[in-house]
């Protein structure tokens, strides 16, 4: 049974006061004994979440971090610096980051190797864009992806990492995919792990949908059999909002 798990991308949002009070409310109005939480707030607010993180029981997570261990690499953050100060979580290679500053498959692979090397679970992104999906490219896309991260990962890794499918044209646009949607993708990235590795290690893979998640529309997605959670961005923000969408899916679970 894989336990379900909400992760909050706070993406460059955030000062250490508000990030202090988001976790207290939080705290406060979770009731998520049966969802791992994960927050992933911007670096310099890692230490601070770290701390109230710890009191409440949710787990940390970074956005990004570079493969190398140390060294001449100015203005990047290693993995053992993240593992240093309590980091249990690490995206890597999400639309924004492949978008934006020209991240590739190759380097997200790298990124991911390097997390598991410093005992970091990588949540990896993966998701076609608009003009993608138009083109009926949505399989090809989010497999080759899959194929190129987890290339050269042994089966005891890859059960423990972290999938989110993230289709770009949803991401902060209010337009959800589908729960059937989503739901699709994630069966044939299950299957494509099948075929990598095993139908056992495959079954552990937790796999989460993001993209315009929201308290009404998250258990559209979580009563999809191969979906087992989600990565939140705009909702992720206001404490209340977020704890709604935990709530749900920790409810719905106990029902
Ligand atoms: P939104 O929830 O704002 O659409 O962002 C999704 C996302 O990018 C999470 O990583």
């Amino acid at each position: 049974m894989r336990t379900p798990i909400i992760a909050a991308n706070w993406k460059m949002h955030k000062t250490t006061a508000e990030a202090a009070d988001f976790i207290g409310q939080l705290g406060s109005e979770l009731k998520h004994d049966t969802v791992e939480v994960v927050i992933c707030p911007p670096f310099p607010l890692l230490c601070r979440v770290n701390d109230v993180c710890r009191e409440k029981g949710l787990r940390l997570g970074a956005q990004n971090m570079y493969w190398e261990t140390a060294g001449a690499f100015t203005g990047e953050v290693s993995p053992m610096l993240l593992k240093d100060i309590g980091v249990q979580y690490v995206i890597c290679g999400h639309s924004e980051r492949r978008q934006l500053f020209g991240e590739t498959d190759q380097q997200v692979a790298r990124k991911v190797k390097a997390a598991f090397a410093a005992e970091i679970i990588p949540i990896i992104c993966v998701g076609e864009t608009l003009q993608q999906r138009q083109a009926e490219q949505t399989a090809a896309v989010v497999g080759e992806q899959i194929t190129i991260a987890l290339d050269g990962l042994d089966p005891s890794q890859v059960r423990r990492l972290v999938i989110a499918y993230e289709p770009v044209w949803a991401i902060g646009s209010g337009l959800a995919a589908t729960g059937t949607d989503a739901g699709m993708v994630a069966q044939q990235i299950r299957k494509l792990i099948g075929e990598m590795y095993s139908l056992r290690t495959a079954r552990d893979v937790r796999i989460q949908y993001g993209g315009s998640v929201k308290p009404n529309n998250i258990l559209e997605f979580m009563s999809e059999p191969e979906i087992d959670g989600a990565l939140v961005g705009g909702a992720s923000l206001d404490a209340t909002v977020f704890a709604g969408i935990v709530n749900a899916v920790s409810g719905a679970r106990r029902e």
